[in-house]
């Protein structure tokens, strides 16, 4: 199926605090995180996982990181042989997933009728994904789904807590812990679909919109099943500085 993959690299990172936006953060052998994440989006064509139409990026609006990101876009695009599209992204992650979906149709052209065009919507702070969880995908996606999701089991406790009077907080619920699943990306969708559940959120205004924490959110308030299939420990976000430290021994070449 035609697929692009949509990037999105546009957040700030203040939960990193490495000074950088979050994709321009060195990783491993010094490289920046959003180079590492193309590099597996490369690694899962080059393996016959996806079949790769073209990669879209969402970047950060500032100046000098943009400027940076997007010399990064280039030389992986020449390097690679692959069409790489960037545009600057949104105050939240929906916004800038709404950006990227504009330069993915113009990257996929028009869907005739009968046609599917497929876009797997990945985050830049997961670059350690290995081909095997973007084949998963594309195989639901394949077999018809029209969003599939990789996930892992939840090896926490998860409960609610609400605030108390002392300022304090309190436990109000646990969740089953055997129905819980912690969900990463590529997230695969069927593009028209997702397009439409993306307008769908933006009528429902800027709250409803800054509520979707991924992708898959849209897609089931628009009433669409969401296929879920096997996601990989090697899928982590790269959201503190202790997720650098991990991505940094895993890449390690002199690590076990
Ligand atoms: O903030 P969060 O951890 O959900 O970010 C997940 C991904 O979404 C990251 O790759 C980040 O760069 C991206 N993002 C974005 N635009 C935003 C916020 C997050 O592209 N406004």
């Amino acid at each position: 199926m035609n697929t692009t993959v949509l990037i999105v690299a546009a957040g700030s990172g203040s939960r990193l605090q490495a000074g950088v936006p979050k994709a321009l953060a060195a990783l491993g052998d010094g490289r920046t995180l959003l180079e590492h994440c193309l590099e597996s989006v490369a690694a899962a064509h080059a393996s016959g996982a996806i079949e790769l139409n073209a990669v879209a990026v969402v970047l950060p609006s500032r100046q000098g990181a943009a400027a940076a990101l997007e010399d990064v876009c280039r030389t992986f695009a020449a390097h690679r042989g692959i069409t790489v599209r960037s545009v600057p992204g949104g105050a939240e992650r929906a916004d800038s997933v709404r950006a990227g979906l504009a330069a993915v149709r113009a990257l996929s052209g028009e869907t005739a009728p009968g046609e599917r065009h497929a876009v797997l919507v990945h985050d830049a702070a997961r670059p350690l994904v290995p081909p095997a969880v973007f084949q998963a995908v594309m195989t639901a996606l394949g077999e018809g789904a029209a969003a599939a999701v990789p996930a892992i089991a939840v090896v926490d406790t998860i409960k609610t807590a609400a605030g108390t009077d002392s300022g304090g907080e309190r436990v109000t619920g646990t969740l089953d812990r055997s129905e819980l699943r912690a969900v990463q990306t590529p997230q695969g969708f069927d593009l028209s679909a997702l397009e439409a559940a993306h307008r769908r959120a933006e009528r429902e205004g800027p709250a409803g919109a800054a509520a979707l924490t991924d992708d898959a959110m849209a897609m089931e308030a628009a009433g669409h099943p969401v296929a879920v299939v096997p996601g990989d420990p090697l899928g982590f976000k790269i959201t503190t500085p202790l997720d650098l430290m991990l991505a940094n021994a895993l890449l390690d070449p002199s690590s076990p």
